[in-house]
């Protein structure tokens, strides 16, 4: 898989992807990741790439022709699947886009800053329209990365445990059960005699008993 990522401020997402799960699945050829600086794409020669909002008001608004450019230059090289935006007023993402989103081939995923980009763009060239959550931040660097990690490590090939993923928490619907590792006792803290028994079955039932009990305690509103 192959994601483009259109930012001002590319320098924060150079660590995301460095280390850990994501660094593996580049250097496996999995997954692509490149950033692209949006002042490539500047209307002048001081990089600009916002102007003040018609209507007035504080705040800059990321202008139509940078964006163009650039979304246009990065379309001639590769067919984008979706070209997402990523905005505190979009689709809250979960389990089911990341799942969705890492069955295609090339996305494109931008970043604002400020007020936002001009609607134009968002009219004719942004095909999903993506938040993380119902707060602000102060830019789509950080909504951008945790896009590319639920996705990423979700690619076939990515985690060693083929498996892993599957347990993971909101992959069912399910939150993970609670899990345990050596000592068997803590501080007289004993670590559930099922754990201990050696009989998958058993282990199997009780993680899902687990799961169902901890999604009804903390997210009613998951349970079917
Ligand atoms: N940009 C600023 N806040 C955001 C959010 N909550 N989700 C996605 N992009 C954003």
């Amino acid at each position: 898989m192959h994601i483009d990522i259109l930012s001002v401020l590319p320098e924060l997402l150079e660590s995301p992807f460095a280390h850990s799960i994501m660094k593996r699945a580049r250097e496996k050829g999995i997954l692509h990741v490149e950033v692209h600086h949006l002042r490539k794409w500047a209307v002048n020669a001081y990089g600009q790439i916002d102007d003040y909002q018609y209507g007035g008001g504080a705040g800059m608004v990321m202008m139509c022709e940078p964006l163009v450019n650039a979304i246009e230059a990065l379309s001639a090289k590769r067919k984008y699947d979706e070209v997402i935006y990523l905005t505190p007023d979009g689709e809250k993402f979960n389990q089911k886009t990341a799942n969705s989103l890492s069955l295609k081939e090339n996305l494109l995923l931008i970043c604002g800053h400020y007020k936002g980009i001009d609607e134009r763009v968002r009219e004719h060239f942004i095909t999903k329209e993506i938040s993380i959550g119902d707060y602000v931040l102060s830019g789509g660097e950080l909504p951008a990365a945790i896009l590319v990690d639920a996705i990423g490590r979700i690619l076939p090939g990515v985690l060693n445990d083929e498996t892993s993923a599957l347990f993971d928490s909101f992959q069912d619907n399910l939150l993970a059960p609670p899990v345990y590792t050596r000592p068997a006792e803590y501080r007289g803290w004993k670590v559930p005699e099922i754990l201990l028994s050696g009989d998958p079955k058993k282990i199997e039932d009780w993680r899902h008993e687990m799961s169902v009990k901890r999604t009804e305690e903390r997210r009613p509103d998951i349970v079917e």
